[in-house]
């Protein structure tokens, strides 16, 4: 029998998502998300930036404070100032707190923006890893532009900061550049020459300039990483980080050939979706994999008459993976408190009881006046009386 290997999965929508312009979210908003991505079950949220603002800060302290599955990660840069903050909002997650410092290794970003030698970049990187193991034993290391970055410096760069306590060591695709081969290759080339690599977890972080985002985590993945960090909508700067969504249901739909799993409970993915769409307004474009308005729909006739005769036709998963569909009852003025709360809650809202009863007051007026109501209409009709949590 062949060996499932479990990805880990970590989001990174409260942090580099939140880097899309017009992302940007307040405690409310991002103490919403958490919960739904705990509802997910990702394995890390990382949760802000403690250094960059007071909001960041109190963000990711109030995550570390109410968050209880998940491991709770915060970003700082590879100083002794950012690595402080950071544990100070991370700390009250206890053991699930993990301290992410980073600092770039290509010649370009040395010369250009550091303006440090490679000694200096791996004596900087091996005392931040240190400091930050003196908090706690769950330290992430990035190596910024690692794809960039020459490999041999790359490997020297991985073994010090292992040595020096990194538990995870992520190889970012900082500017979207490399393609699956490749990457593969820069993972492959680190497993097999680094010494005692296998004492941490090696994460991969794409970015989407190329479109190879998915693509490119995937190869990763079957080049040996065990983590892989995402964002749901593959939200993040310039044109995003790898959809959780996408590669998570690609590890599943594609599990005859490719022997890995996750912990993420998809039939929330929808959910999720939504909900950070109607926290953001950034509209899913209608044909983004997996969650687009037409992920499932079929127009052709051929199509059509394919799928009603047996859905595996034209349809490679179920929209009930992803939590779609699941509650086909149509709502209406004869609709119920119940119907109405459980589609309330597949949307990924979660009203209080005073609330709820404002929506469905205001759902119940709308419903005298028109035939159905959609999901469109319970956005709107809940969007005054949502932030609750
Ligand atoms: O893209 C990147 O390199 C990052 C690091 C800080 C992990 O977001
Ligand atoms: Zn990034």
């Amino acid at each position: 029998m062949s060996q499932t290997t479990n990805i880990r999965i970590f989001d990174t929508t409260l942090r580099d998502g939140e880097q899309s312009p017009g992302a940007s979210m307040n405690i409310e908003e991002k103490l919403r998300i958490a919960h739904q991505l705990e509802k997910m079950n990702v394995d890390v949220m990382e949760a802000g930036f403690p250094i960059a603002s007071d909001g960041d800060f109190e963000a990711v302290k109030r995550i570390a404070q109410v968050i209880k599955g998940p491991q709770i990660a915060g970003l700082c840069r590879a100083n002794d100032k950012d690595i402080d903050r950071a544990w100070e909002a991370l700390k009250y997650a206890g053991e699930r707190g993990r301290i992410h410092t980073f600092i770039a290794t290509s010649d370009i970003h040395m010369k250009f923006k550091l303006k440090m030698s490679e000694d200096q970049v791996v004596e900087a990187a091996v005392k931040a890893v240190r400091r930050a193991a003196n908090y706690t034993p769950n330290v992430e290391f990035s190596a910024e532009d690692a794809v960039r970055t020459r490999l041999p410096f790359l490997a020297r760069v991985v073994e010090a900061v292992i040595a020096a306590g990194a538990t995870t060591v992520n190889i970012p695709d900082t500017v979207g550049y490399t393609i699956p081969t490749e990457y593969f290759n820069i993972i492959r080339y680190l497993k097999e020459n680094v010494p005692n690599v296998e004492k941490a977890i090696l994460s991969v972080h794409c970015h989407n300039d190329l479109g190879l985002a998915v693509a490119n985590s995937l190869a990763a993945v079957q080049a040996g990483a065990g983590q892989v960090e995402c964002t749901i909508n593959g939200i993040g700067e310039r044109a995003g980080n790898c959809s959780l969504e996408e590669v998570v249901m690609a590890l599943r739909t594609r599990h005859d050939i490719l022997p890995f799993s996750t912990n993420i409970k998809t039939e929330h993915i929808y959910a999720a979706s939504r909900l950070l769409s109607t926290i953001t307004g950034i509209v899913v474009q209608p044909n983004k994999a997996i969650v687009g308005a037409n992920a499932f729909a079929h127009e052709a006739g051929i199509h059509q008459h394919g799928v009603m005769m047996d859905k595996s036709t034209y349809e490679i998963m179920t929209p009930e993976s992803i939590g779609l569909n699941q509650n086909k009852l149509v709502l209406g003025k004869h609709s119920g408190r119940h119907a109405f709360n459980q589609r309330i809650s597949d949307l990924g809202y979660e009203l209080g009881k005073e609330d709820l009863e404002k929506a469905f007051v205001r759902f119940k007026t709308l419903a005298d006046q028109k035939k159905e109501i959609f999901d469109e209409d319970l956005d709107v009709i809940v969007a005054d009386e949502i932030i609750r949590v």
